[in-house]
């Protein structure tokens, strides 16, 4: 994600009259790294805590440009609804 924000910033320096690498600092800088830390630490508290503000400011920035419409939340289904990931019982 990391990646592709930086790429979106040098792209597109420029959004209407909004500064993209400006707000990506203001948004989702700050709880990406959090995020990193939690996975670094294999907490998973820390990463749902993260993970709920990195949604969140996702939705900061496309509030700030008029794109209040598209919301982000947590999954609420699994990626993969055909596999079982528990582990298995004895
Ligand atoms: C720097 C501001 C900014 C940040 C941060 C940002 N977005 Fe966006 N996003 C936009 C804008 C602006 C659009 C609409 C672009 C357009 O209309 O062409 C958009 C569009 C989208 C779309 C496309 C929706 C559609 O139906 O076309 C998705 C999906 C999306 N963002 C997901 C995310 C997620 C997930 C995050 C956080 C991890 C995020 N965005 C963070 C500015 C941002």
């Amino acid at each position: 994600m990391r990646e592709t924000f930086g790429d979106v910033a040098e792209i597109m320096p420029k959004y209407r009259d909004l500064s993209i690498p400006d707000l990506i600092t203001l948004t989702v800088k700050k709880p990406l790294a959090a995020l990193d830390a939690a996975i670094q630490a294999q907490d998973g508290t820390r990463f749902a805590a993260a993970y709920g503000q990195l949604t969140a400011s996702c939705n900061a920035c496309h509030r700030s440009y008029d794109r209040a419409v598209i919301v982000i939340q947590s999954p609420t289904v699994a990626a993969f609804p055909d596999q079982d990931f528990r582990p298995p019982t004895k």
